[in-house]
């Protein structure tokens, strides 16, 4: 008997893992929380899959020193002790991806969540064994398939139809195929000859290593926003289809509900959500809600299009930084189907921690903020993730990464947000004050920027807004000039600004009330598409032109704000519906006819 308590027998034929190597064993010297020393007999290779002791606890070769390997384990530690045994695999560490992840909920190592119960996976648990599909086959004996191609298409009860793709590495003639009717996702669906004569079968579900990004023929230059359906990110703050953006922002002020606006309104067909949290009961919140949110597009369950990957409280750190890799390798194979993917990470924050305790555990030398040094790196190893692509398979699918970051204290400073400041194109900066003022979604408009928005606007312009970057530019200024004549206007009080500066103000406040506020929570607001941010976008700024002419023209600009237009107006977004389009242009025509009342009236300029 070895430790394990498993007999081992010699005379058996060596296992051999899944790229026919013979697998290696090793026995446990050391445990260190989630990180282990064992001394191999046998060639490991660096992060490969191991299993460890009686339950086959999943972990990842981090290190290989001498004849001794570092393993770290993804599952409580607990119990284990030196001499027991850690087997290889002989494959680097993998997720089963196919058509059983949509409108699911898992783990970080893509382990199913049962909902209902209290998160929890049994150790050494596996993914569930094979789920029956509706199998359509989508190729002929005798057709020629690339690696990547779609044979198939798969269906479960309730869910539309989705592609099964060969995986990245296998393509040839087809030999046979299953009939269309029930087959379970593991079972062999496609049989094919490569070039040089040898036959593999391939099912609806294949595994690929997490931290490998799946390959594409060739990446495109993103040209498209991703229409996230919030004012302020949409017209001031662009993220691409395909793009990086994050979300920086102190303890309360928006992040999560933010995320949530966007799973909820943006323009992806398929939704992955990492729920990368600290606290279990942050996480048991995700996993209530989630399901129980109504997808605007189609009011059914947004689930349906969404794979939700949460860390349980109960799972050690170690399981926390694998995550990240896991939600972007199924982003990527939902891409790889030819679909536009958005990946949600809240928060990046909780990622780097595990990272750190990770590390620390390795004896790593700590660099900036306790951080090993490669934080970096592996930051820009996530966003890197972000792709628009023609894909294997040929079609165009995507995957935008948009990361949440909770800084300590809020200070953007430290070293996880300033690092992802230098990969992300979008940085959506969230302003303590604003959400102390409740005016959300509080994204500060000069800490935010998006670095490629003016290559959006022929999208806009064939999307019938052809004013789009000229209004942005314009609103953009009318902010920054904000913030100059607030300051100012503390010093000397505001009465002591000229009139053009006081109708400034007037004009920023009209900005933000009636454009870039917006609740979450509103059945009217909490989605704006393209078409009716563009008749927001050209009422406002028909505001500002009446509003300076008036002023112009002698108009005092403290009687704008009494006009009668002038609350429906800061409410337009709370009381016009996106089918309502034809009210906007009720609005800008109340206000035409007022502005001239109003300048009509007024004493000429000068007297
Ligand atoms: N876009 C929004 N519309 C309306 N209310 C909002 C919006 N964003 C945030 N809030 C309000 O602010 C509260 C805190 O938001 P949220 O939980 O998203 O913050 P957070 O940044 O994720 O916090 P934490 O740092 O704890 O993760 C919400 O409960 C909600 O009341
Ligand atoms: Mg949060």
């Amino acid at each position: 008997m070895n430790p394990t308590g498993r007999p081992r027998d010699e005379s058996a034929p060596q296992r051999v893992g899944a790229e026919g190597r013979p697998v290696s064993h090793a026995e446990i010297v050391a445990v260190a929380g989630p990180v282990l020393r064992a001394r191999a007999s046998g060639a490991f290779a660096l992060r490969e899959a191991v299993e460890v002791g009686d339950h086959a606890l999943l972990g990842e070769v981090v290190k290989l020193d001498g004849d001794e390997i570092v393993v770290q384990v993804y599952e409580d530690t607990a119990g284990l002790r030196p001499g027991v045994a850690v087997e290889g695999s002989g494959a680097p560490l993998s997720v089963p991806l196919g058509p059983g992840l949509l409108g699911r909920m898992f783990d970080g190592l893509l382990r199913p969540l049962v909902r209902g119960e209290t998160p929890f996976v049994r150790p050494g648990m596996r993914r569930a064994a094979g789920e029956v599909f509706a199998f359509t086959p989508l190729a002929r004996p005798g057709d020629e398939l690339p690696a990547g191609a779609i044979f198939g298409e798969a269906a479960r009860e309730g869910l539309p139809a989705q592609a099964c793709l060969l995986p990245p590495t296998a393509g040839g003639t087809v030999v046979s195929i299953a009939p269309g009717g029930a087959l379970a996702d593991t079972a062999v669906a496609c049989t094919l000859r490569d070039a040089s004569g040898a036959e593999r079968g391939v099912a609806m579900r294949h595994a690929w290593p997490v931290r490998t990004p799946r390959p594409v023929l060739a990446r495109r230059v993103p040209d498209a926003p991703l229409i996230t359906g919030q004012r302020v990110l949409d017209t001031l703050f662009p993220v691409a289809r395909g793009g990086k953006a994050a979300i920086p922002g102190g303890f309360g002020t928006g992040k999560t509900v933010l995320l949530e606006a966007l799973a909820k309104g943006c323009d992806a067909d398929v939704i992955v959500y990492l729920g990368c949290g600290e606290r279990g009961n942050e996480m048991a919140g995700v996993l209530a809600e989630f399901p129980e949110l109504v997808d605007p597009r189609t009011g059914r369950a947004l689930m349906e299009r969404t794979v939700v990957i949460a860390n349980t409280s109960n799972m050690p750190v170690s399981a926390r930084e694998a995550s990240i890799y896991s939600a972007a390798t199924v982003a990527e194979y939902f891409r790889d189907q030819g679909l536009h993917v958005a990946l949600m990470a809240d928060s990046t924050s909780r990622w780097a921690e595990a990272l750190r305790e990770v590390s620390g555990r390795f004896g790593e030398l700590p660099g900036e903020g306790g951080y090993p040094a490669y934080l970096a790196s592996r930051i820009a190893e996530f966003y890197e993730r972000a792709a628009i692509a023609d894909t294997l398979c040929g079609r165009v699918g995507s995957v935008t990464v948009i990361g949440a970051i909770s800084p300590p204290s809020g200070d953007f400073s430290e070293p996880v947000t300033s690092h992802t400041k230098r990969y992300v194109k979008a940085f959506w900066a969230l302003d303590v004050q604003r959400a102390q003022a409740r005016f959300y979604p509080a994204i500060h408009p000069l800490q935010s920027y998006a670095e490629d928005a003016a290559a959006f606007a022929p999208w806009w312009t064939s999307h019938g807004n052809s004013r789009w970057l000229e209004l942005r530019r314009r609103f953009l200024t009318l902010l920054d000039e904000q913030a100059r004549l607030e300051r100012m206007a503390r010093i000397v009080g505001k009465d002591a600004l000229p009139a053009r500066q006081q109708l400034a103000l007037t004009c920023a406040d009209v900005l933000n009330e009636a454009f870039l506020r917006q609740s979450a929570f509103s059945p009217v607001d909490r989605r704006c598409g393209p078409a009716r941010q563009g008749a927001m976008m050209r009422v406002t700024a028909r505001f500002l032109d009446l509003a300076q002419a008036a002023v112009e023209a002698g108009v005092a600009p403290e009687r704008i704000p009494r006009l009668d237009a002038y609350r429906p107006l800061l409410r337009m977004g709370e009381e016009i519906g996106e089918d309502e389009l034809e009210r906007f242009d009720a609005l800008e025509a109340a206000l035409e006819r007022e502005f001239a009342a109003l300048v009509g009236g007024a004493p000429p300029a000068g007297a």
